[in-house]
């Protein structure tokens, strides 16, 4: 029957071997108080959905219900036992938790019903991820995982065209949009709201932060005419949809780089040509004004030179 109690304490049970252990507890050891109780932890079998900012809460209950007060009740991120998210214990919650959670966590859900349900308010991205409720006693303990998925609405998705590699006359359409959280889906329709499924594939990669980024492309022949649309989705009310209409891309590629390099050319050829006009403008005007002044200059010179002669002397 120990091996049994051992089995138990590291997992799951199935009822008729609970009703043996209690039995047998019941049996051989005189039992102090309830907190000797045996029980096990409820938890959703999903992840809790959430948003930035709202307040969540991570339920986790007694089973059979009793009450918690005498417990201890920790709740902490896989590989941070020591540093909890919320500890309760000597029937208080300790002040003594990751700092990323000060002042958010709380137990509202009623101890004395055995609801140890953790309280998060303004969640946070970090926040995502698993969660262990462990509740014990001094003869007991349980543990349940949660999880809590955030909801975050990437941007609009971005369209692009360009020629497709190898020619054949279609379009490279690539669809993009950055920032969704969970994995969003992407898909292609027509006009006529049909799903495009030639689609070669759909890349999915983590920014810093962890949110997904999505693409995809596809070849289209521009002579279809008809608009195609990309629209990526977390669920029915939850997705961004763009549009656009795949043209050829245009004969010689009169791109705006190309526009503005060859108007800057033009200003530079306007700009030279002017400034070449008012260079040789004032040239003339100095050889005009200069060349009298440089005779009268030598004139007196002339006569200077025997006068300051005369003088010195
Ligand atoms: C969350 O709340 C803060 C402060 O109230 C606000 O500045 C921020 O924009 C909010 N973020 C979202 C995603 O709602
Ligand atoms: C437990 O508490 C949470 C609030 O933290 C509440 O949402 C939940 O309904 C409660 N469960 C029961 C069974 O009362
Ligand atoms: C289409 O464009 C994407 C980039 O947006 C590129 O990775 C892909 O190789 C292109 N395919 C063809 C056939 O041009």
């Amino acid at each position: 029957m120990s091996r049994q109690l051992e089995k138990r304490r590291r997992g799951t049970m199935h009822s008729g071997v609970f009703m043996r252990v209690l039995i047998l507890s019941v049996v051989t050891d005189p039992i102090p108080a309830q907190n000797s109780e045996i029980f096990t932890l409820v938890v959703p079998h999903g992840p809790i959905l959430t948003r930035i900012n709202a307040s969540i809460s991570l339920p986790c209950e007694l089973s059979p219900i009793f009450s918690a007060e005498p417990l201890e009740v920790r709740w902490y991120r896989p590989g941070n036992f020591n540093r909890p998210a919320l500890l309760y214990k000597d029937h208080s919650i300790q002040a003594s938790v990751d700092p990323r959670y000060w002042g958010r966590v709380s137990l509202t859900g009623g101890l004395e019903r055995g609801n140890v349900s953790l309280r998060l308010d303004r969640v946070t991205l970090e926040d995502r991820g698993e969660y262990v409720c462990r509740v014990s006693s001094e003869q007991w303990y349980e543990k349940a995982s949660v999880s809590l998925t955030l909801i975050v609405l990437g941007g609009i998705p971005v369209l692009s065209l360009a020629e497709a590699r190898g020619g054949g006359g279609q379009v490279n359409v690539t669809c993009s949009s950055v920032g969704w959280s969970p994995q969003p889906t992407l898909t292609w329709k027509n006009k006529e709201g049909a799903e495009l499924r030639n689609v070669q594939e759909v890349l999915y990669t983590h920014d810093s932060q962890g949110l997904v980024s999505v693409s995809s492309w596809l070849l289209y022949s521009p002579s279809d005419s008809d608009w195609l649309s990309c629209t990526v989705s977390l669920s029915e009310e939850e997705e961004k949809e763009s549009r656009i209409l795949p043209r050829a891309p245009m004969d010689g590629h009169w791109s705006l780089g190309a526009f503005i390099t060859t108007l800057i050319i033009l200003l530079l050829v306007v700009f030279t040509v002017i400034g070449l006009f008012i260079w040789n403008k004032k040239t003339d005007k100095t050889e005009s004004t200069e060349r009298p002044e440089e005779t009268a200059l030598v004139r007196g010179d002339q006569s200077q030179a025997p006068n300051g002669g005369t003088v010195l002397l």
